[in-house]
């Protein structure tokens, strides 16, 4: 199945889910590891310009998920009482707003110069006329905060995925590896 229905996810979700998993982990890796190279480093052009390509790819994946969720069903809440079922709610709306404000600060980054951004030399993203003062420092330190606290927020996501699995036994990660 494509689509979502009212008790599984399609296909389109589960692959949109896992490919957007493994943009966002490689890209916070690539992050902390490209901040720490110097203009004498090989790589370091190519590894700004691979994370800012990959960033606003993921930023077109992020906004086609978002659509492809409001004209599909979400699948009924997984069993359990009130409050998890609200906090899980809550940690996805709180993931897909986080990843964008994420996105967004990588890309005020990077055009804080003024300068466009050229997506694996295939689409030019152009800088905002207008900025402020510091832009580049300030949102710089916003970015690494919230990827931080992306990737925690993550982290007690994927341990509530797994609580479900085998511990409830409700197939809460199976439903997002498989569509049936
Ligand atoms: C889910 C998406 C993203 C993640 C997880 C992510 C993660 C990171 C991390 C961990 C760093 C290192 C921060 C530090 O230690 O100072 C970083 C730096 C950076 N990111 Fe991203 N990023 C994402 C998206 C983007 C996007 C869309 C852009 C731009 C189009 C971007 C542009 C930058 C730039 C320019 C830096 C260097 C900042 C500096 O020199 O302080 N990022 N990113
Ligand atoms: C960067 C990594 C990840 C992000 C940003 C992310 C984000 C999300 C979001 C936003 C949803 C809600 C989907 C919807 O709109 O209905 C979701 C669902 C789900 N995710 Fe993740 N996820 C990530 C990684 C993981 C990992 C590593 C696991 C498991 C080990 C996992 C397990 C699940 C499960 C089981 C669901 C379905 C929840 C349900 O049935 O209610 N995710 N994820």
């Amino acid at each position: 199945m494509l689509k979502n229905s009212a008790t599984s996810y399609g296909w389109v979700s589960i692959a949109l889910h896992w490919i957007m998993a493994l943009l966002i982990f490689f890209l916070f890796g690539l992050g902390l590891y490209m901040v720490e190279l110097t203009y004498y480093d090989a790589w370091y052009k190519g590894s700004l310009d691979l994370h800012k390509s990959l960033g606003l790819v993921t930023l077109f994946t992020l906004i086609f998920r978002v659509f492809w969720r409001f004209i599909n069903p979400s699948p009924a809440d997984l069993p359990g009482p009130r409050w998890e079922k609200l906090s899980a709610h809550y940690m996805h709306i709180g993931l897909y707003a986080l990843l964008l404000i994420l996105m967004v600060s990588g890309y005020l980054i990077s055009t804080a110069d003024g300068r466009a951004i050229a997506v694996f030399e295939l689409i030019s993203v152009p800088a905002l006329p207008w900025g402020i003062d510091n832009q580049e420092d300030i949102v710089g330190e916003l970015h690494e905060v919230l990827a931080w606290l992306l990737i925690s927020m993550v982290a007690v996501h994927a341990l509530a995925a797994i609580k479900h699995q085998f511990i409830n036994k409700d197939n809460g990660l199976g439903r997002i590896l498989k569509s049936h």
